[in-house]
């Protein structure tokens, strides 16, 4: 990684190769991406994906400095940066011009109070392969969970029974109905999902977005495609099925809804009708990658967190016991359990899962804070720079569920709290994660209490995240024990 100022000969270079990039291309390669101010010095420096999110030493636990294997990478995130250069700056990663904006002011002046002009959404050339610009503009909750959590203690990893929960939400709402956990269509659909999210955030698959002609050959590239064309192959085939059994009259789901304004549109000979099988085949897939992923790796840092602070547990489930007991959890009984409020609002502050959102676009010619951005420039807001800003938290490297509540105890709400962004482009499904969040978590702990497998202890508990397009932790395994 590398920062050099061309306005100051000096430059400030750590070593890390673009490992996923160098294997593939079989050398060492080093991208160089320029940085620059208000009157644009010319600064230079390098990123790679990997370096450009959040690292774990913005992750400490109360009363710990930062963790002392990562701290050669901290010096090179996007936040870092942003202190040296300011909260509007930009960064070529190679060729292309990208700006970056931090803190939660500007993100938000920007997203909301000039919602049309950094409202649209950038196309990288992988989502470009992937879309090929398709798409449309825009229980019982313990049975969710399989039988692993229930049965023993024995250490289990969280992703997989996490991914099974949200990942069937979709699946009920899309097509009506939940799928079994073994079944082979429903593993096989997880399964590419997580690993599209996973390889998405590679930096060969950042190499591609910025050289797409010279290397489409990457492998990665490839094997999100393959992922992709099963998932589509698949969803085509569940469609089908629902076709054969369409009843105009009942909505099973969305897929039902949409086949139905479908035939409207057909028989009323409707010219550009957004209605067509491949935007429905396009929105489905979309919905379970935006809706599986991110939900899943909110209740897994959520769970990690319980495990390494017994006593935040403690109280979470003193409240539960007090206001719910032993009956189903509802959603309106959020506003009376403040404090597991306020702790699942700084699980999703520290978890941080989209560090960068989704790049965005300029819809115009803009000025913004003086700076001149024209139509068409990428734009990172940069949400960890808004969960972690230093002017809006009063501790924003600790896990510390005060951030949310008043001296009183009751939950407060708070601006700076943006983990599903902003403005024109927020999250389509903010209000379906926040009530799935809320009613797995709190039923979760409701039933069971989740600690360290034997033999580690909760200060051994890795709060570093994994690489990815999303931010979620660190594979690891927990125990669930029966509270009962
Ligand atoms: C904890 C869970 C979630 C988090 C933290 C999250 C966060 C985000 C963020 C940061 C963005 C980008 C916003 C921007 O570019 O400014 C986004 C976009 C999006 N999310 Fe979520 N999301 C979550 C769950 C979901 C769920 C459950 C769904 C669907 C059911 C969903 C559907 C979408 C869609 C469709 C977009 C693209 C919106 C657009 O381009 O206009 N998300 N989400």
């Amino acid at each position: 990684i590398c920062v050099k100022e061309k306005t100051h000969p000096s430059i400030f270079c750590t070593p890390l190769s673009l490992r996923g990039v160098s294997r593939g291309a079989g050398a060492y390669l080093q991208l160089t991406f320029r940085v620059r101010g208000r009157v644009q010095p010319g600064q230079v420096a390098s990123l790679s994906q990997g370096n450009t999110e959040t690292d774990s030493t913005h992750r400490k636990t109360p009363g710990q400095e930062s963790n002392p294997r990562h701290s050669c990478c901290k010096a090179t995130t996007l936040p870092t940066l942003s202190k040296k250069y300011g909260s509007v700056f930009t960064v070529y990663f190679g060729p292309k011009k990208v700006v970056v904006l931090a803190g939660y002011r500007t993100v938000r002046e920007a997203l909301v109070s000039n919602a049309d002009e950094f409202g649209e959404r950038e196309i990288t050339p992988m989502f470009a392969d992937l879309a090929k610009h398709r798409g449309m503009s825009r229980s019982k909750l313990l049975q969710i969970f399989p039988k692993v959590l229930m049965n023993h203690c024995k250490p289990f990893n969280t992703s997989c029974p996490t991914n099974n929960a949200t990942s069937n939400i979709i699946a009920s709402i899309v097509f009506g109905s939940r799928f079994e956990y073994d079944d082979p269509q429903f593993r096989g659909l997880i399964s590419r999902i997580t690993e599209n999210i996973k390889i998405s955030g590679l930096a060969e698959i950042q190499l591609y977005n910025t050289f797409p002609r010279l290397v489409g050959w990457i492998k990665s590239r490839h094997v999100i495609l393959k992922n992709a064309e099963t998932t589509m192959r698949k969803i085509k085939d569940l469609t089908q099925k629902l076709k054969e059994t369409l009843n105009p009259q009942i909505c099973r789901g969305l897929i039902d809804c949409f086949l139905i304004q479908k035939q409207k549109d057909e028989d009323s000979c409707v010219k550009d009708t957004q209605f067509t099988e491949e935007n429905l085949l396009y929105t489905v897939s979309n919905l379970f990658g935006a809706g599986t992923d991110t939900t899943a790796a909110t209740l897994r840092w959520g769970l990690l967190l319980m495990a390494k602070y017994p006593q935040i547990q403690d109280q979470v489930q003193e409240e539960l016991t007090r206001v719910v007991g032993s009956r189903e959890v509802h959603v309106e009984d959020r506003k009376n359990l403040p404090y597991t409020d306020a702790v699942i609002h700084e699980i999703q502050r520290l978890g941080n899962i989209a560090p960068m959102a989704i790049p965005h676009k300029t819809s115009r010619d803009v000025t913004f804070h003086g700076y001149f951005i024209k139509k068409g420039t990428t734009v990172i807001p940069l949400l960890t720079s808004v969960l972690y800003d230093e002017s809006e938290w009063e501790s924003p490297h600790t896990f510390n569920p005060s951030h949310f509540l008043d001296k009183e105890g009751r939950f407060i709400k708070r601006d700076a709290f943006l983990p599903f962004s902003a403005g024109r482009r927020v999250c389509l499904g903010e209000s379906l994660a926040r009530m799935e969040i809320f009613l797995f978590f709190t039923s979760l702990l409701q039933h069971f209490r989740f600690i360290p497998p034997p033999g580690v202890s909760e200060d051994d508990l890795d709060l570093t995240p994994a690489v990815g397009f999303t931010s979620p932790p660190s594979p690891h395994e927990l125990c669930a024990i029966s509270r009962q």
